[in-house]
């Protein structure tokens, strides 16, 4: 008891609370997500997300390769196509956008490539699977995942990370890559994902949002965490390697629980709505951009993430080396 105690003796001096420190960010956790998009001839900003490009096809392996050079060891893959069709067939086309940009980054530099596996950039009415009478069906989606994780795989893909949310895309994913000859690629699976307002800017930069209705159907429901661990324990037992929280910020516990409940790496998504809102606010003045972003993420490593996934990496990697 105080006075016997004090807890401030371990705060006297920078070298000493760097000594106690608990927690650590490092680049090395981090995968920087890209959009790649087919109808670019030069880099598009995303407006709602400052700092954040779209970049044509032909800049993929140099744009993946800088992130590389400041020791980010890993890219998240997206693509935009310039066709879209009621099945989002450019997903799992030999020349499909993503394909060509997972040719050009793994010929560039040997960045870790994560392809993100979905429909909704792909589809015409930009839902995750086939549509039919307003319903997102399950199973008619999974094979389209299948052929489009093997054909994502087959272009160089070191990781698949499918984001659909469909029950058993985690299994279909796992049997064809295995049948394909690609049982050594990991599958991070977008386990926790939930339907969440924090997705908005993405949408713009992915040109992904839904022509009509929304994803309550197949996405988690806000206010449920126990559920959460249904759908991680679910995609353990269906083959994923990696388990992943999204968003982070607004679902830091049930980042916290899958810490503790599974004994494999725990991923979190800090996604493109909180970045824009640290982004808007250090834009007014209100916040200071740099120490926000690095409480936050290490709010996200704190809480009990191993990898986290921000548009932040490239700031953080530079910071960090200062
Ligand atoms: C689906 C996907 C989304 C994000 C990643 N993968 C959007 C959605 O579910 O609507 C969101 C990422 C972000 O907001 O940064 N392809």
């Amino acid at each position: 008891m105080f006075p016997d105690t004090r807890l401030r003796r371990l705060r006297l001096n920078p070298q000493i609370r760097e000594m106690v420190r608990e927690t650590r960010l490092s680049v090395k956790n981090f995968i920087y997500p890209m959009f790649f998009n087919e109808n670019l001839t030069k880099p598009k900003p995303i407006t709602s997300m400052p700092g954040v490009n779209a970049y044509p096809v032909k800049m993929a392996g140099e744009q993946a390769a800088e992130a590389y050079k400041l020791g980010i060891p890993a890219v998240m893959v997206f693509g935009i196509p310039k066709y879209k069709d009621e099945e989002g067939s450019g997903a799992w086309a030999k020349d499909g956008v993503a394909q060509k940009a997972i040719q050009s980054i793994k010929k560039a530099s040997d960045v870790v490539v994560v392809a993100d596996l979905c429909l909704c950039e792909y589809t015409s009415h930009g839902h995750c699977g086939k549509v039919k009478n307003g319903e997102i069906l399950n199973d008619e989606t999974l094979d389209l995942y299948a052929k489009t994780a093997v054909s994502q795989a087959e272009a160089g893909a070191d990781m698949i990370a499918p984001s659909g949310m469909m029950d058993g895309m985690v299994a279909s994913i796992r049997t064809a890559l295995d049948d394909a000859g690609f049982k050594n690629i990991p599958i991070m699976s977008y386990s926790a994902k939930y339907a969440s307002g924090f997705y908005g800017p993405f949408r713009e930069a992915a040109e992904s949002a839904p022509k009509f209705g929304d994803r309550r159907s197949h996405q988690m429901d806000p206010p449920n965490a126990r559920e959460a661990l249904r759908e991680m324990e679910l995609d353990l037992a269906e083959g994923a390697d990696i388990l992943m929280v999204k968003p982070a910020l607004a679902y830091l516990d049930v980042i916290r629980d899958a810490r503790i409940m599974f004994n494999v790496p725990i991923a979190a998504y800090n996604v493109s709505g909180e970045y824009s809102m640290i982004m808007a606010a250090a834009e007014k003045g209100w916040l200071d951009k740099d120490r926000i972003m690095l409480e936050v993420l290490t709010a996200i490593k704190r809480a009990g993430a191993d990898i986290i996934l921000t548009y932040f990496a490239k700031d953080v990697a530079k910071k960090l080396e200062e």
